[in-house]
């Protein structure tokens, strides 16, 4: 009777021991976890904003629908700071949706399709009414919206319309519902307090949803992809280019930080070859732009360029080409900076090139 007991308790045990694991493999996914990895450095770890505009409002999250969220993770808003997230299944994606979700439990409520609008009519009001804050094209609002210093009270930035992202992802019917109710506790009025007529709302609708017709032409003129690297061969020996480029880069009054072989601390001491070598640059000012707006540039600074020696005795002087960073980071805000950027490394390895 007692074996028999134990036995059952025994069969027990190991049925749970297989079950158990089996049941943790199937779970769906973590939901606050991937929102913690993914999102709460911009968004805030409960959604309450930062970076990026908050998302657990209740006004938001009754004028948005799942399928708005989904769409926004995955696409992302191309040329604003928000990233596409294209690596994350779609189970992860729902996870983090339900997540967003039950930060603030309301009921989503849209409003009912408005009447056909007229898109000229709507550029009138959009000039009006909404480009002071979206930007005269729907672009987005100015500043980034990224600087770490903004205060958590100040205006959040006014998120971009006219960008494929968003209107990916947003419904007339999401837009029309978010300009009717405004979203309260940020800049966003509703539409009444804003002097608008339902009219001019229908208008302003259509003139958003015909942002879209610009996106096929200037894709077209933007599929020429920028060359990740710069990568030039340098008429002078090896010497003699490692230092052309130093005199370069201080002749461009920036600061020289070291400068060693490329395999330094990978190989055994001594042995680096010193024919690969590395110099590392750049001014504070510029460092400290840069990671205010994408705190990723990390990855890529101090600026360095490298010059290597091959076995034919050519020599190769490359660097990361600087106008690839606003598209890596999915962020139009670094353009400016990397354009002087992309300056500065053409006039340095100008000096060196055949
Ligand atoms: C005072 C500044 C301001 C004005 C004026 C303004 N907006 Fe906004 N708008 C914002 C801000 C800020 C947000 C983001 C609100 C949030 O945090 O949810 C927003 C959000 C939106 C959204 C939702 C975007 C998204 O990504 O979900 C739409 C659509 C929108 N505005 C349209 C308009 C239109 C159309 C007008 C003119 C009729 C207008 N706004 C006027 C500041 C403004
Ligand atoms: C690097 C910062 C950053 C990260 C990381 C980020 N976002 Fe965003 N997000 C933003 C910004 C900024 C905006 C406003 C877009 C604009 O300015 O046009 C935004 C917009 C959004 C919107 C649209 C809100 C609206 O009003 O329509 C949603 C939804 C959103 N993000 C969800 C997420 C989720 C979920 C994650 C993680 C999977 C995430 N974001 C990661 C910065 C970020």
């Amino acid at each position: 009777m007692q074996d028999n007991r134990i036995r059952l308790h025994f069969s027990i045990a190991i049925f749970l021991l297989f079950i158990i694991p089996l049941c943790s493999v199937s779970a769906a996914p973590d939901g606050a976890r991937l929102f913690a990895m993914n999102c709460a450095a911009c968004h805030g770890d409960r959604g309450n904003g930062g970076i990026g505009i908050p998302l657990s409002l209740p006004d938001f999250l009754g004028s948005v629908t799942d399928e708005f969220l989904f769409q926004t993770i995955r696409h992302g808003r191309p040329g604003r700071i928000m990233p596409s997230f294209r690596h994350l299944s779609n189970e992860q994606i729902d996870a983090i949706v339900s997540y967003i979700r039950n930060l603030t439990p309301v009921k989503v409520n849209l409003l009912p399709e408005g009447a056909t609008g007229d898109p000229e009519k709507g550029r009138d009001v959009f000039a009006r009414k909404c480009a002071r804050c979206h930007g005269p094209l729907g672009k987005g609002g100015a500043g980034t919206g990224v600087n770490f210093t903004r205060l958590h009270n100040l205006p959040i930035v006014a998120p971009g319309l006219n960008n494929p992202g968003f209107l990916a992802a947003a419904s007339d019917r999401i837009i029309r519902t978010t300009l009717l109710r405004g979203r309260s506790k940020t800049p966003m009025l509703p539409a009444a307090k804003m002097g608008l007529t339902i009219q001019d709302v229908d208008d302003v609708v259509s003139y958003i949803r015909s942002f879209e017709k610009g996106f096929q032409q200037s894709k077209n003129s933007a599929t020429r992809s920028i060359e990740p690297t710069l990568l030039t061969s340098s008429k002078l020996p090896f010497d003699a280019t490692v230092e052309k480029i130093k005199r370069a880069i201080s002749a461009q009054r920036l600061r020289i930080i070291r400068s060693h072989s490329l395999d330094d601390g990978l190989v055994p001491q001594g042995s680096e070859n010193k024919k690969r070598q590395v110099i590392f640059f750049g001014n504070l000012h510029q460092i400290n732009t840069l990671l205010a707006i994408d705190p990723r540039m990390g990855l890529f600074l101090p600026n360095r360029i490298t010059i290597m020696e091959q076995s034919d005795g050519k020599v190769l002087v490359a660097a990361v080409n600087p106008l690839r960073f606003g598209q890596l980071f999915n962020n139009a805000n670094l353009e400016y900076t990397a354009r002087e950027l992309h300056n500065t490394y053409s006039t340095i390895l100008g000096e060196i090139t055949e």
